[in-house]
């Protein structure tokens, strides 16, 4: 194993075998070793700043019905809402006063946001806040829409893959296509976004032959950020009661994505610090140097529920900031307030 781990430290990539023996082989002293080899590689690329990003969650109306879910189309128990312009400025200024320099505006895929009110949204932000990163994460777009969106000023796109295996991705997602995900994530690197992939880890049915192949996708695509959390049961969707994904899992994922791509901005997700406590932590010690605590206002936060138990749902933007540095520097690592866009990238 050691050896293994060592080839893909020094060499930055396995072949589909030698992963696929690292994820069915992964002991208890493996994982240590592999945690030490992460953290060592990005210490080296980073050294102990964890990049934070305040998240705007902006609507919950979607029309896409991922079968696990929780804003899901189909689930007609979801109180949706809507921040108008005013509202996600008011979160930004919030943010700004508490020391974020990177905003991420997430939402379902809601059409109420056509491409016009989605370039104003972006040019008000930018003029008001032009030293501040824009991320957008508004699930699958068109070529133009996507050129509109970074010419108006977004830097960055959000859109994880879910899953590599056409089976698996076919499964959980009715009418939808692997294929032009895979293209609209090509299409953002061509725009010259900062482009975020990743997938979900311990949907019913997964299994480590698919996970390699998330890695092998993520090698070819070479993302700047990778998104890996646990998929978490809501119960309000097809998997109420399914189980959760596994946190050695993601972890491991983490530190094994971290070694592939040194340089990678690598969160360590919401949804890992709600399977468990210490998830996020642990999360950092294993390689990733993001963490997007929430600047929603709370009377909004409930209602964004993909997943059943999901921290920090009642607390404020300032708690958020404090409790989660809190956690970062009892682990020996500092919150790092500025923009952290990824050492290769320059605006075309
Ligand atoms: N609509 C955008 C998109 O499709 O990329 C962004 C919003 S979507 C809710 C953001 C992410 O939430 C998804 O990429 C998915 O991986 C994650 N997610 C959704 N349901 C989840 C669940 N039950 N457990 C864990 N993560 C979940
Ligand atoms: Fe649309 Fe989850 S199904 S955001």
């Amino acid at each position: 194993m050691k050896t293994t781990i060592d080839k893909l430290f020094k060499e930055t990539t396995l072949s589909r075998d030698e992963f696929l023996y690292l994820l069915n082989n992964m002991d208890g002293d493996s994982l240590t070793y592999l945690r030490d080899k992460a953290n060592e590689r990005r210490v080296q690329e980073y050294g102990k700043a964890v990049y934070t990003r305040g998240l705007i969650e902006f609507t919950n109306h979607c029309i896409q019905n991922c079968v696990y879910c929780g804003i899901r189309y189909d689930n007609k128990n979801a109180d949706r809402y809507r921040l108008s312009l005013e509202e996600i400025l008011d979160c930004c200024k919030l943010g700004y006063k508490l020391g974020y320099r990177t905003f991420v505006l997430q939402g379902g895929e809601d059409p109420y946001y056509s491409d016009e009110r989605i370039v104003d949204l972006v040019k008000s932000i930018k003029k008001t806040f032009p030293e501040c990163a824009l991320t957008l994460s508004l699930g699958e777009k068109n070529f133009s829409s996507l050129k509109q969106y970074y010419e108006a000023g977004a830097d960055r796109y959000l859109l994880r893959h879910e899953t590599a295996s056409p089976t698996i991705y076919n499964k959980y997602h009715p009418n939808m296509c692997l294929q032009s995900r895979k293209k609209c994530l090509w299409d953002l690197k061509k725009i010259g976004f900062q482009v975020g992939a990743g997938f979900l880890v311990g949907l019913p049915g997964q299994s480590n032959e698919d996970y390699v192949e998330d890695l092998l996708f993520l090698k070819k695509l070479q993302p700047e950020m990778v998104g890996i959390g646990p998929f978490i049961a809501h119960e309000n969707t097809p998997l109420e009661g399914a189980s959760n994904g596994s946190i050695t899992q993601v972890v491991t994922l983490l530190a094994i994505v971290r070694l592939m791509l040194p340089k990678v901005l690598l969160p360590a997700t919401t949804a890992l610090g709600s399977i468990d406590p210490t998830g996020r932590e642990q999360g950092i010690k294993f390689g990733a140097n993001v963490v997007m605590p929430n600047l929603s206002p709370t009377s909004v936060r409930e209602k964004y529920a993909l997943y059943d138990g999901k921290i920090c749902v009642g607390d404020e933007a300032a708690e958020c900031r404090q409790c989660i540095e809190g956690k970062v520097r009892n682990i020996g690592y500092s919150l790092d307030m500025s923009r952290g866009d990824h050492k290769n990238w320059r605006r075309l």
